[in-house]
C-alpha cells in the first residue's frame, strides 16, 4: 500500500465523484482482476487505476461502492490466517474504515448479499463501461433481485451510466500530489537512461559484447534502486535499424560501435507512469548523418514544447512538430521536392508520414497512455468532415482539447528512415525519437523528465564521463 499519501486525499476524490452522480446515484467499481501467467504462477498484481485513484488500496479482490450522498463501502478480502501465510497480510473489513476512511466495509465474499440491497431505490448505477470483463453481467445479476422486490415497494434503478466519464475528467487534471509523484517517477527514469547510456559506452570501450538486454538490465536496476515498483510499460531498447520498429522490445540484438540506440523506458512509481525516450550513439559519439537527423528531431521537439501551454490545443504541439520535421525532410532530401511539392503540400497530403507516422504525444498519468478525452468537451457538437489523403477514408474532426494547467502529456517527435530508393543512403536505418514528459502550466509547460539531457553535445559529454 502507498504509505506516502494522506488518506484524506482519496476521501476528497470520492466526495468529488459522489457530487457528480446525481440525486440517488450510486457507483460500483472493482479493482483489476488477478491474471494467471501460467500454471501456479500469476502476473504481478497491479490494482485498477480508477480504483487506486479513489482508495489507495492495493489488494486484489476488492470493490468500492460510492453513493451520491457521499458514503463509501469497501468490499475486501476477509482476514484468513492460512491465506495470509501464503499470500501476505490482508487489511480485512474490520480495519478498513479506520485505515481507508470508508464508511463501511464487508468481505468480498458477501458482495452478492449486499449489492442488491445497496442498489434498491437508487436512480442510476454508474460503473466503468467496457473495462472489466463481465462487469455488466454481474451488475444485471444484482439488479434482478431488486426488480423482484418491486411488489414490496422497492424501486429498481432505471439508468446505467458510464463511470469512466466523470473519472476520466478528474484524472485528466493532476493535483499537487499527483504532480509530485510524477516528477519523482520521471527523475528516477532520467537516472536510468543516463545509466544505460554510460554502460553502453563503457562496455564498447572495453571491447565487450553489448546486447540490448544489458541496457535493459541497467534500466531495471535504477528503477528498483529508487523505489519504483515496476516499469510503466515494456521497455524498448532498440539497436540500429531496430529503432525503426515502433513497438520493438528490448531483445538480444548486438549493440554495435557506430550505431544509434533508441531507449523508450519509464518507471511506474506509486501508481504513476513516466515515459522517456532518448536516442544516443552506442559509442558516445554521433556520426555526421546521425547528428543532422538528431538535431532536426530536437528542433521539432523544441517547437512542440513552445506550443504546449494553457489555452493551446492538444494538437498544436503535433502540428508544430510536423512543420519542422517536414521542412527538414525536404531540406535533407528525405522527401523529393519535385514529387511532393511545397511544405504545405507535403503536410496537406501527409507525405511526411513516410518517416514520421505517429502522434507527437498522449496524456500521461496513472496509465502511460492515460485516460481523458482528446476532444474539447465544450465543443463536442462542432463536427467537420474531411477525406484522409492516404487512406481516402472520411474522417470526422471535432475540436481538439484545450490544454489547461495540471494536464500532463508526452512530447515525443521522431524520425524513422527505412531503406528506400530516393532517400540518401547515409540516413538509411536511422531511427530517432526524443520523448519528454510535460505538465501544462499557465504560461507554458514544465518538462519533468529533463534529468537526462537531450542536447547532443551534452549526451556525448555524459557518455565520455
Ligand atoms: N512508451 C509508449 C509511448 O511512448 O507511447
Ligand atoms: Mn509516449
Ligand atoms: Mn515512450
Amino acid at each position: 500500500m502507498d504509505t506516502t499519501t494522506p488518506h484524506a486525499l482519496y476521501a476528497q476524490r470520492r466526495a468529488r465523484l459522489a457530487a457528480q452522480l446525481g440525486p440517488g446515484g450510486m457507483a460500483i467499481l472493482p479493482t483489476a482482476p488477478e491474471q494467471q501467467r501460467n500454471r501456479d504462477s500469476d502476473f504481478l498484481f497491479r490494482p485498477d487505476s480508477y480504483f487506486y485513484y479513489l482508495t489507495g488500496f492495493t489488494e486484489p479482490n476488492a470493490w468500492l461502492v460510492i453513493t451520491a450522498e457521499g458514503d463509501s463501502t469497501l468490499f475486501c478480502q476477509p482476514k484468513d490466517l492460512e491465506r495470509e501465510i501464503w499470500d501476505g497480510i490482508r487489511l480485512g473489513p474490520e480495519a478498513a474504515p479506520q485505515v481507508l476512511g470508508v464508511q463501511a466495509a464487508h468481505p468480498t465474499t458477501e458482495l452478492d448479499q449486499h449489492l442488491p440491497k445497496l442498489m434498491e431505490n437508487r436512480s442510476a448505477i454508474w460503473y466503468p463501461f467496457a473495462t472489466h470483463k463481465g462487469l455488466d453481467t454481474r451488475i444485471n445479476q444484482w439488479l434482478a433481485p431488486v426488480r423482484a422486490r418491486a411488489r414490496f415497494g422497492a424501486l429498481c434503478p432505471e439508468q446505467q451510466r458510464d463511470l469512466c466519464g466523470p473519472l476520466d475528467e478528474m484524472r485528466l487534471i493532476k493535483d499537487a500530489h499527483e504532480q509530485d509523484t510524477m516528477r519523482r517517477a520521471a527523475q528516477i527514469s532520467a537516472r536510468a537512461h543516463i545509466r544505460a547510456m554510460q554502460r553502453s559506452a563503457t562496455m564498447l570501450r572495453a571491447g565487450q559484447d553489448v546486447r540490448e538486454y544489458h541496457l535493459d538490465a541497467e534500466l531495471l536496476h535504477e528503477f528498483r534502486q529508487y523505489g519504483s515498483q515496476y516499469p510503466a510499460y515494456g521497455s524498448i531498447v532498440a539497436a540500429g535499424a531496430n529503432a525503426c520498429v515502433l513497438h520493438y522490445r528490448a531483445d538480444n540484438a548486438p549493440i554495435r560501435d557506430g550505431e544509434l540506440v533508441l531507449i523508450d523506458a519509464g518507471c511506474e512509481l506509486d501508481g504513476y507512469a513516466s515515459d522517456i525516450t532518448r536516442t544516443f550513439p552506442a559509442n558516445g559519439k554521433f556520426s555526421g548523418p546521425q547528428r543532422v537527423l538528431y538535431d532536426l528531431v530536437l528542433a521539432s521537439q523544441d517547437a512542440a514544447v513552445a506550443a504546449t501551454k494553457a489555452g493551446a490545443r492538444f494538437t498544436d504541439p503535433h502540428e508544430a512538430t510536423v512543420k519542422v520535421l517536414t521542412q527538414g525532410m525536404l531540406d535533407l532530401g528525405l522527401l523529393d521536392k519535385n514529387q511532393v511539392g511545397t511544405l504545405e503540400d507535403a503536410i496537406h497530403h501527409r507525405h511526411y508520414f513516410a518517416h514520421y507516422m505517429h502522434r507527437t504525444g498522449h496524456w500521461l498519468g496513472m496509465d502511460v497512455h492515460d485516460c481523458g478525452s482528446y476532444v474539447e468537451p465544450s465543443e463536442l457538437g462542432q463536427v467537420s468532415e474531411r477525406k484522409d489523403p492516404l487512406s481516402g477514408e472520411t474522417i470526422k474532426d471535432r475540436p481538439s482539447r484545450i490544454l489547461r494547467p495540471g494536464m500532463a502529456l508526452t512530447i515525443e517527435p521522431g524520425l524513422y528512415v527505412r531503406p528506400s530508393e530516393g532517400v540518401p543512403r547515409e540516413f538509411w536505418n536511422i531511427g530517432i525519437r526524443i520523448e519528454d514528459d510535460a505538465i501544462v502550466t499557465e504560461t507554458g509547460c514544465e518538462l519533468i523528465s529533463r534529468g537526462v539531457p537531450v542536447n547532443a553535445d551534452e549526451i556525448e559529454a555524459l557518455m565520455r564521463g
